[in-house]
């Protein structure tokens, strides 16, 4: 795993729009994986700004999402689909039939599940997978106690996930319990991983991904076992690294050739 400390949010949203950068202008047929939260937003906001001042196009990339609410519809507004529309799709030039999520609405969450894995491998896979991070340690809606060689499916969320995300609802009591989410295994299947997490409320989070064992447990942990994860992180997410003066040193000493 590379860990990047940054200074600011600002720095944290150049180094993986960088990356997100470099892989639309250099695939032909670009494949990005989005996660929602506030964690990417800035890196979203950086994304529509390069694409209004110097046309980075997404025209030709495909888009999908980590998870989904089970039992919203596409165009509910508290769906991840509209938060992505709104906060990013919605204002770069990807078709809109480009942008894909699990159906949480479907009649059978099931059969939903596979034919989003289906859909995933028919685009070629995911090139790039942006990836927050939950205060416990998951990624995607993958809870704790989650297979790590888990694949697309429905899972009961946990009431800590519930109440953090109930800020985007107008009563905590209207966070859906059950989600669809790409698994464990989905996401490991990802070429690169870029994961972004800020503040104090994830340091326990972040120092169990990276410097702990790799258990069902943490979740995240299992980034451990992918070749090519890039975990960006502020100073406070970063507070309880044991090792974050050696990251620091390594990405300082980073040939600027090396890409992320
Ligand atoms: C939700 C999402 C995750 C996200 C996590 C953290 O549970 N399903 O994909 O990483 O929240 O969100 P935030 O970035 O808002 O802290």
């Amino acid at each position: 795993m590379e860990v990047i400390v940054v200074e600011s949010e600002a720095e944290m949203a150049r180094i993986a729009a960088d990356a997100v950068e470099h892989l639309v202008e250099s695939t032909e047929f670009p494949v990005l994986g989005l996660a929602t939260g506030s964690s990417p937003l800035p890196v979203y906001t950086d994304l529509i700004e390069r694409h209004r001042s110097r046309g980075l196009s997404f025209a030709g990339t495909t888009m999908f999402l980590l998870d989904e609410y089970a039992g919203l519809a596409r165009d509910h507004p508290q769906s991840f689909a509209t938060f992505i529309r709104d906060r990013f799709s919605g204002h770069v030039d990807v078709r809109p039939e480009s942008v894909h999520g699990p159906d949480g609405d479907a009649a059978d969450l099931a059969a939903a599940c596979v034919r989003y894995e289906s859909q995933i491998v028919d685009a070629g896979g995911i090139d790039l997978q942006l990836l927050g991070i939950g205060s416990e340690g998951h990624i995607g809606f993958n809870e704790l106690a989650s297979s790590l060689s888990s694949r697309t499916r429905l899972k009961t969320l946990t009431d800590r996930t519930r109440s953090d995300n109930a800020r985007f609802f107008d009563v905590a009591e209207g966070v859906p319990r059950h989600a669809l989410t790409q698994g464990i295994g989905t996401i490991l299947e990802a070429r690169h991983i870029v994961l972004l997490a800020s503040g104090s409320s994830k340091s326990i989070a972040i120092e169990r991904a990276v410097e702990g064992p790799v258990t069902a447990m943490v979740p995240a942990s299992a980034l451990q076992l992918h070749p090519h994860v890039t975990v960006i992180v502020d100073d406070l997410a970063a507070s309880r690294l044991r090792h974050a003066d050696y990251y620091r040193a390594a990405y300082r000493d980073k040939p600027p050739w090396q890409r992320i």
